[in-house]
């Protein structure tokens, strides 16, 4: 059975359609990302599948369960919001009891389990503190164990590392990466940092304008471009550009004395390159190579960039507002 079958899932507000029919199978122990630019309809997305938000049309199976059987979609899944929702003046532990209660946990379980997720985010030590003395990593990961209290097999994750500083998101990354191949969950996250869903991502969907533009593998999302840009300088670009007839040359663009040569496996083409090169006695003055990243996938589908620094003013504010640790919802 797959985790989660979407079938041209649409969310319209009015006139404008923030999900567009999207189609996608995910399944299960798998480790799903969503990647794209702020406003693409990542959070309207998981809302949808996480029965918060109703669908305009389309459908869903979340763990085989239809989206109209809400209580059985809502025990099988956790959910890790995009905006924190902690209160700052009760303890961690205090937080992980009161949501315990309302979610209405068997009261002779939930010790042991408060106990068990506590230790799964490395947060037991700290459990008794109120919830303000905690950095914004610290509180990720209660915010973590409290989406996995109910033993849930699917873990939804909105954005988990917004806003946080380079060094906490790569702890939380290894903690996102161990609840997955350890315990066993399946994992769909969110997000618009390329190198999170590159390097957590078992495969990537490329969402922007509510669409799905592009699926695959992270390795075989960067193999569309076919393969690793070299930069060569030489004062011979026509020589050169017409001794490099190898197989492995997939294009060739020359501009202001420089030649962008695109090679699969770039590392062993570049010797090759320099040993034709010195054959016909054509100079070259510099060599560099450059991979693709997730990066020119998103341009080469859409033209444009989907970089941090483009977070719209709406996520610097919620940035701010997290670091003051004022925001309620
Ligand atoms: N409740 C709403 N009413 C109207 N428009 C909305 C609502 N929620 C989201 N949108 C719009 O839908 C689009 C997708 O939003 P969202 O799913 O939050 O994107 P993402 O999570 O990828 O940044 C955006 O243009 C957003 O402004
Ligand atoms: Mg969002």
């Amino acid at each position: 059975m797959s985790a989660i079958e979407i079938k041209n899932l649409t969310k319209k507000f009015g006139d404008f359609t923030a999900v567009d029919s999207i189609n996608l199978t995910i399944k299960e122990g798998e480790l799903f990302g969503l990647l794209g630019p702020n406003g693409a309809g990542k959070t309207t997305t998981i809302s949808m599948l996480a029965t918060i938000m109703p669908s305009t049309s389309g459908e869903a199976t979340v763990n085989g369960f239809d989206l109209h059987q809400q209580s059985d979609v809502r025990r099988s899944i956790g959910i890790v919001f995009q905006d924190p929702s902690l209160d700052d003046e009760l303890t961690g532990r205090q937080n992980l009891e009161f949501h315990a209660r309302v979610y209405h946990l068997p009261h002779d379980l939930r010790k042991q389990r408060i106990e068990e997720v506590l230790t799964l985010v490395e947060l037991s030590d700290k459990a008794d503190m109120q919830v303000k003395t905690y950095s914004g990593g610290m509180k990720r990961r209660l915010e973590i164990a409290r989406g996995l209290l109910h033993h849930p097999k699917i873990l939804f994750l909105d954005e988990p590392t917004l806003g946080l500083d380079p060094q906490t998101r790569r702890n939380i990354w290894e903690h996102i990466e161990r609840l997955n191949k350890e315990e066993k969950i399946t994992i769909i996250l969110t997000t618009h940092y390329m190198e999170e869903a590159d390097y957590l991502c078992d495969r990537i969907g490329i969402i922007d304008h509510g669409k799905i533009i592009a699926l695959d593998t992270p390795e075989d999302l960067k193999n569309i471009m076919g393969g690793d840009i070299l930069t060569l300088e030489t004062h011979d670009t026509e020589k050169l550009k017409n001794i490099l007839d190898f197989p492995w040359v997939k294009e060739i663009k020359v501009f202001d004395g420089k030649m962008n040569v695109t090679a699969k496996n770039g590392e062993n083409a570049i010797p090759i390159i320099l040993g034709a090169a010195a054959k016909h006695k054509i100079h070259i003055t510099s060599v560099n190579m450059k991979r693709p990243t997730l990066e020119d996938v998103f341009i080469h589908y859409t033209g444009r960039t989907i970089r941090d620094e483009e977070a719209s003013d709406r996520d610097r504010m919620r940035m701010a507002m997290r670091a003051r640790g004022g925001w309620r919802r």
